[in-house]
């Protein structure tokens, strides 16, 4: 697939982040600078490159939450670009429930909310039925090999394991035109790995646009189709790679 010819998802230009440790001498760090790149409708780019280049940083601006120094972030949301680089809060939420999803590395445990009902909540959307969205939540709760035993428990005791598999249900708990996938396997066994394998084809094949990061060389050439390797520290500012097939 080109995406000069596909439908653009995302669209990133002249990227640029950094924090400031206020709390720590106000030392700067310069995670990213002038990355450009974009992804189309049906495709899956993988962020690759050494810990600490700032590939959760991008994911995590590619979600809204955080705010980059300079450049800009279109998404197609409801047939417009929308700029996350510089949209107000209330649109960024906005197309957040229309338009991504964000399978974080971890699932950040909300307090005594079961399993199910966290899956449901992402499941229910555009007016769809508390019971619907359950259904839906508990089928793909089962999918991920999460038993009805532990449907009704909040997932604060559930092994690693058990809880990444909540985080990917709930990010997979309905259709997204743009998934942002942090490391979703890192903790899965084989048999769990090829399922999130399988479901993340077939978001695909919907025309899901899916940017992630797999450490795991057997998931990324199962689902990427290009890699955009975050520059390190000595290299120059980074731009999209020319197209490197890995399927
Ligand atoms: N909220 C934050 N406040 C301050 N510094 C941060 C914050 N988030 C990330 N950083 C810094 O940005 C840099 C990039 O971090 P990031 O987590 O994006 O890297 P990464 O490529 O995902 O690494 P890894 O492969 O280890 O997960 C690191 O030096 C990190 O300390
Ligand atoms: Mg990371």
């Amino acid at each position: 697939m080109t995406t000069t010819m596909a439908l653009l998802r995302i669209r990133v230009q002249g990227l640029g982040k950094s924090f400031v440790l206020h709390h720590q001498g106000g030392v700067r760090i310069n995670v990213f600078q002038d990355l450009d790149l974009q992804v189309a409708a049906g495709e899956c780019l993988a962020l690759a490159g050494a810990s600490g280049t700032g590939k959760s940083s991008l994911l995590r601006s590619l979600y809204g939450n955080y705010k980059p120094d300079m450049g800009s972030i279109f998404v197609l949301h409801e047939n417009a670009y929308i700029d996350l680089a510089s949209a107000p809060p209330r649109w960024i939420q906005h197309v957040r429930r229309g338009t991504i999803a964000y399978v974080s590395q971890f699932l950040r445990v909300i307090p005594r909310v079961s399993a199910v009902d966290i899956v449901t909540e992402a499941a229910q959307f555009n007016g769809r039925s508390r019971d619907l969205a359950r259904q839906t939540a508990q089928a793909i709760l089962s999918r991920l090999n999460i038993g009805p035993h532990l449907w009704s428990l909040a997932p604060k005791t559930f092994s690693g394991g058990e809880q990444q598999r909540v985080n990917i249900a709930r990010g997979f708990a309905r259709e997204c035109p743009v998934l942002l996938l942090d490391e979703p396997t890192a903790s899965l066994d084989a048999e769990n790995r090829d399922v999130v394998i399988r479901m993340i084809l077939e978001a695909k094949a919907t025309g899901t646009a899916v940017v992630g990061i797999f450490h795991d060389e057997q998931v990324r050439s199962a689902v990427a189709d290009r890699i955009f390797t975050m520059p390190g520290q000595a290299d120059a500012p980074g731009k999209e790679r020319s197209p490197d097939c890995v399927c």
